[in-house]
């Protein structure tokens, strides 16, 4: 963890609790691992671990899996359960293992072969590459009888790796088949400093980058975004260090590479090198907030006319404490093209900056698909002309979704049809700690539906892969594969809820709340509303089909009321279940008024003390979106003798005797005692004064000054210091009930967390739970 006060510190800011409340989304609903409304299968076989790599078949029928040590063939015939079809163990040879723990590499952790590549190279053949032992090989899987392509002497055929696959299982990287040919983003030697980008397999030249990429290059992802002109290209997503900023600290950016399908490499300048090679930034920042730099992941969802929208999730490269925060931005290929149809940066040797290129721009354009061989001229303005000068910006100029306090590892989207056949994008994102975000993109925003906790214990979800015509999302893990039902849209039983929900799945169909995907029948009877998520009056409307309270409940008043019959003056609890992050709970009372027998407990339930005028109907009732509705309702009342209530809802105090007589004894008691105390007390202080003023006049003042030092006194006697201008006390803090952190900033000095009461946190605690107190930026 960073120290919070570094000596570097420049910037200290805090957003305004304003912005912080308008960004912060809370999954709606969340269900704990194992919850039975949101059933996970599990797939783990004994011995076989990191389920790093995932393959769909073309079918979507099998599932190949790049584990450690292991390929699996899993069949996903049947919805709720994974079945294995195939297993192909492939270890490095003993001669590799002890080079590599030779090479002071672990033999516990990394001298494996850990599958970091596997693609579907043509109908019969897929093509695999392994870190096998901190050196890389590649083979071919024949799909006929799923096992590894042998060479003439029955021994698996192998072959080099380096530069498709990296040496290091700690390393990301990426690859793709297009048309035969595999483009691959990896580092490319032991030390993990050198990173590349190469095409290789088929017919054609083997092609890489040349000095183009920073050595701490890390690939998230590529694609080919077929385009119906033959100047088709593959996109590289990745993050650098960058060198064309003047900071002195270290700064990372992400990045999109692309290089075209048609690149033969130069003839004499740029030999076997890429001739069409650009890259360009990709920016993802929300104002008032550290840029997102750090890219963790892209997901690229086609769009119906062509061409495809980039979902990509960035953390900050600031973060103090380990909780983080993520974003996700959506980039257009239209944005993307737009920056690489733009100016270039070059290089200033004599003062090494990088600065704009305005000169004339050869032909053909450095990154133009041309076919043809380019002058020598060409080629080397093209070797120096790789790096956009625009910044890529995400659609909307703003993030869809931050998240604080979240590290977002991987994303998919999913684009679907809501009831009325309007498409809408949902979004899965998995953790660093093991959970699942579904969330809707609504316009320039988004709203998460619910999170799934997927583990026992916290731990980074691996991969993502969506199966849309199965509808399950299969989730790859340190020692499995989980299988996560879409949705389980039955979880919401009034058409308020299906409503509030914002599930595009899902929509009431007048008895219940429904699945719709797939739906054919007529959809004009089904209430759904995603953009709002606002259930007036769409299920007023259907009233008497689409009630709000439950469905399986047959009396809609006399449902939910629980009776409490309890002693005088012992207490009960009366718990409301909180169902919803976004909605607030609060309740009625028969005195419609918070009596002094009442306590309200963090978790939203009442502690009554019944006592004559605390008895009667109390009503929990939540407020979301604007639609109220009751969620828990009791009778409290008196109990004829000692019977224990049947709710056993009581709070934990034993039986239910009455001490309300020794209760009344003692306080008498104790009240008669203090009144002599109280009395005796001011008798003697009163003739000790008497005395005094006597001797000394009345002037203590000089006396109490003198025993302060030279400091004045504050005439108010107050021994608080004067308000110190280390730090300032801020406007009006608008403190809502879920936010307890503070709203005050200062530039220049030491972050300062400030809490609703103006009183400084100490650093260690305000650090502790809430990143959106305040960061402390070094360098920049
Ligand atoms: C869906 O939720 C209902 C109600 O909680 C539960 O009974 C059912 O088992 C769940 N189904 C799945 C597939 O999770
Ligand atoms: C790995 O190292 C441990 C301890 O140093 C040793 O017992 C074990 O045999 C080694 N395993 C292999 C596969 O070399
Ligand atoms: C697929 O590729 C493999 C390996 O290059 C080759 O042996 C095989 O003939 C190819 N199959 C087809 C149908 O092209």
């Amino acid at each position: 963890m960073k120290p919070r006060q570094s000596p570097h510190l420049l910037v200290c800011f805090l957003m305004s609790t304003a912005v912080a409340l308008a960004t912060e989304l809370m999954p709606r609903l969340t269900f704990r691992k194992g919850d039975s409304s949101r059933i996970v299968f599990s797939f783990q076989r004994k011995g076989v671990q990191n389920y790093d790599t995932f393959l769909l078949s073309k079918d979507g029928a099998t599932l190949y899996v790049g584990a450690r040590d292991t390929i699996i063939a899993l069949d996903l015939g049947s919805a709720d359960s994974i079945r294995l079809k195939g297993e192909i163990p492939w270890s490095p040879t003993p001669v590799k293992k002890d080079e590599c723990v030779f090479k002071k590499k672990s033999n516990e952790t990394e001298c494996f072969n850990f599958i970091r590549v596997l693609v579907q190279l043509n109908e019969t053949h897929l093509y695999t590459c392994g870190t096998y032992a901190f050196s890389p090989t590649c083979t071919y899987i024949d799909l006929e009888n799923f096992t590894l392509v042998t060479d003439a002497n029955g021994e698996p055929l192998l072959l080099e790796g380096k530069g498709l696959c990296p040496f290091d299982p700690q390393h990301q990287n990426t690859a793709i088949v297009v048309d035969g040919e595999l483009y691959t983003g990896t580092r490319n030697n032991f030390q993990g400093n050198e990173a590349i980008i190469t095409r290789t397999l088929g017919r054609r030249t083997v092609l890489k980058t040349d000095t183009w990429l920073h050595g701490d290059a890390t690939f998230v992802a590529s694609f080919n975004i077929p385009t119906p002109s033959d100047d088709d290209k593959v996109y590289f997503f990745f993050g650098e260090t960058a060198k064309e900023f003047d900071f002195f600290e270290k700064l990372i950016v992400s990045r999109v590479a692309r290089v075209c399908k048609n690149d033969v490499g130069g003839d004499k300048v740029l030999q076997k090198k890429w001739t069409t090679f650009l890259k360009a930034q990709l920016s993802c920042t929300q104002p008032g907030q550290f840029p997102y730099t750090v890219i963790q992941h892209v997901f690229a969802l086609p769009q119906p006319g062509g061409g495809a929208v980039f979902y990509g999730v960035f953390a900050s490269q600031w973060q103090s404490g380990n909780l983080g925060s993520t974003a996700v931005c959506a980039f257009s290929l239209d944005g993307i093209k737009k920056a690489f149809d733009g100016k270039y940066k070059e290089l200033n040797k004599d003062c090494s900056r990088w600065m704009t290129y305005n000169g004339p721009v050869m032909d053909p354009r450095p990154g133009r698909c041309s076919v043809g061989p380019s002058s020598d001229k060409a080629l080397t303005f093209m070797k120096d002309h790789y790096l956009m000068d625009e910044k890529i910006e995400p659609a909307h100029h703003q993030p869809l979704l931050v998240k604080h306090s979240v590290k977002y590892t991987r994303i998919t989207v999913h684009q679907t049809r809501n009831a009325f056949g309007v498409p809408y994008n949902v979004l899965f994102l998995g953790t660093d700690k093991g959970a699942l975000h579904k969330a809707v993109a609504v316009g320039k925003e988004a709203h998460i539906i619910e999170e799934i906790q997927l583990f026992e214990k916290p731990e980074v979800v691996q991969n993502l892969l969506l199966s849309p015509e199965k509808g399950i999302l299969y989730v790859g893990y340190s020692t499995g594969v989980l299988q996560v039902p879409l949705a389980n849209c039955s979880i919401y039983t009034t058409c308020a809820n299906c409503v509030l929900a914002r599930d595009p799945y899902c929509a009431w169909d007048g008895r219940e709340c429904r699945d719709i995907r797939g739906a054919t029948e007529n959809v004009s009877d089904l209430v759904q509303n995603i953009e709002t998520g606002k259930p007036d009056p769409v299920c007023q409307r259907n009233h008497g089909k689409g009630r709000a309270l439950p469905r399986s409940r047959n009396d809609s008043d006399g449902s939910l009321l629980k009776i409490l019959a309890a002693p005088l003056n012992t207490m009960v609890r009366l718990p409301c279940l909180r169902a919803s992050a976004l909605a607030n709970y609060s309740w009625n009372y028969p005195e419609r008024k918070m009596a002094d027998g009442l306590v309200m407990e963090d978790d939203q339930a009442l502690v009554v003390i019944v006592q004559k005028d605390t008895l009667g109907i109390y009503e929990c009732r939540a407020n979301e979106n604007g639609y109220w509705q009751t969620v828990a309702r009791y009778h409290v009342r008196l109990v004829d003798g000692f019977r224990v209530d049947r709710e056993g809802l009581t709070a934990p105090m034993g039986e239910h005797r009455s001490y309300w007589g020794q209760f009344v004894t003692v306080t008498v008691l104790l009240s008669m005692t203090l009144a002599v105390v109280a009395a005796v007390a001011f008798f003697t202080y009163h003739d000790k004064l008497k005395a005094k003023s006597k001797v000394q006049g009345c002037s203590s003042f000089p006396e109490a000054s003198k025993t302060s030092g030279p400091e004045k006194v504050p005439l108010n006697g107050s021994q608080s210091p004067p308000p110190s201008s280390e730090y300032q006390v801020p406007g009006p803090c608008q403190e809502g009930a879920n936010s307890s952190k503070a709203c005050c900033v200062q530039v220049g000095g030491p972050c300062q967390d400030i809490d609703a009461d103006n009183n400084r946190l100490d650093p260690g605690l305000a650090n502790g739970d809430d990143s959106r107190g305040a960061l402390a930026v070094e360098g920049i």
